[in-house]
């Protein structure tokens, strides 16, 4: 069996898996291993409107990443309509983008005082307005990235306005930013949205099983499933999703050896595309993610933690196999 295939305005989409935007994790390393086991869909860390503007070097170099990975949706946080817009022809210059995302749910103090992200929701009309400016500046499709609302959900609302402002696609974590990432995410609001809006919806939250993607698609109507904190220490996830949802199939989980491949082969990315001393300290939280679950884990955190080079890494790693591979 293959998969439908969904577009998001001219993207086409292999299958339904999508790779939630997770600053500080979804960089090009995390998004190439991801993509290699066959996510369709990935997504940038969330980057600063200002930041494109004024030109910041490192805030351009989080649009970057390898051809393999396309399609690459680029994700924009920021206040106010005008500067978005003129950050997502930025965006669109580069040409390293297909989608335009915005973002509309980032819970975090430092980025909602600011009137961004999950600020955004307050006015439930606020959210549309900024993406038919958005949508108006770029030929490249623009979508949105939206929790329930504020402090109660007000996300049909939200979704109706947004898809008539002419969003491309609506991904929809269930949780409002009250919840920040406590309790169960809702999917019964992702349901009502597909159910009256017609452009894709993305269901977003607590997705972290095979079944659990599967139930997301069947109990939602959802074009496309997104996942996060599953994948953190586990992009092989990706394969037992599609897998599962392709033929009905369980994979078995990553055996020891597998997860120390693939840290391994997260290392060599990151140390390509970084430099050993930044690879090695952005690698860290990474490893301890790989480890998370295994015998000794928590004493190879500690020891991960204080690693300066590849070799030490290398050591590590090897050592670890010695004794419980
Ligand atoms: C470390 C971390 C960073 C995140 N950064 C972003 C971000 O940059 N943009 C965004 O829209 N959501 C961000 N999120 C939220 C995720 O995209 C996702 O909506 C949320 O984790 C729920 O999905 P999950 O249950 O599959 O993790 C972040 C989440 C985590 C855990």
């Amino acid at each position: 069996m293959t998969f439908n295939k969904w577009t998001i305005g001219s993207v086409h989409l292999a299958n339904p898996l999508v790779l939630a935007p997770m600053a500080g994790v979804t960089d090009p390393a995390f998004r190439q291993l991801v993509k290699g086991f066959g996510c369709a869909l990935v997504y940038t860390e969330m980057i600063s409107d200002k930041g494109l503007i004024f030109a910041n070097a490192k805030t351009r170099e989080l649009l970057k990443g390898p051809q393999s990975e396309r399609p690459r949706a680029v994700q924009l946080f920021g206040s106010s309509a005008e500067s978005l817009a003129e950050a997502a022809q930025i965006v669109e210059e580069t040409g390293e983008a297909d989608i335009i995302d915005i973002n509309f749910g980032c819970p975090t103090p430092k980025i909602v005082k600011n009137g961004s992200g999950a600020a955004l929701l307050r006015d439930p009309s606020q959210p549309a307005k900024i993406l038919q400016k958005v949508k108006d500046s770029v030929s490249l499709p623009v979508t949105a990235k939206i929790r329930l609302g504020w402090d109660e959900d007000r996300s049909e609302e939200i979704a109706l306005r947004l898809a008539d402002a002419g969003a491309a696609a609506i991904a929809v974590h269930g949780r409002t930013r009250e919840q920040f990432y406590s309790g169960r995410a809702d999917w019964e609001p992702i349901a009502r949205i597909c159910a009256k809006v017609d452009v894709p919806v993305i269901g977003n939250g607590d997705v972290r099983t095979p079944q659990d993607a599967k139930r997301m698609l069947s109990e939602t109507g959802c074009q496309g499933v997104m996942v996060g904190r599953a994948f953190l220490g586990n992009p092989w996830l990706a394969r037992e999703i599609l897998t599962y949802l392709e033929s009905g199939e369980e994979l078995p989980p990553s055996a020891i050896d597998e997860r120390i491949a693939f840290a391994r082969r997260h290392l060599q990315l990151v140390v390509e595309q970084r430099g050993e001393r930044q690879g090695i300290r952005e690698m860290r939280k990474h490893l301890g993610w790989y480890f998370r679950g295994l015998p000794s884990g928590a004493r190879m955190r500690e020891r991960i933690n204080k690693l300066e080079t590849l070799a030490e890494v290398e050591n590590l790693l090897s050592e670890y196999q010695k004794n419980f591979v």
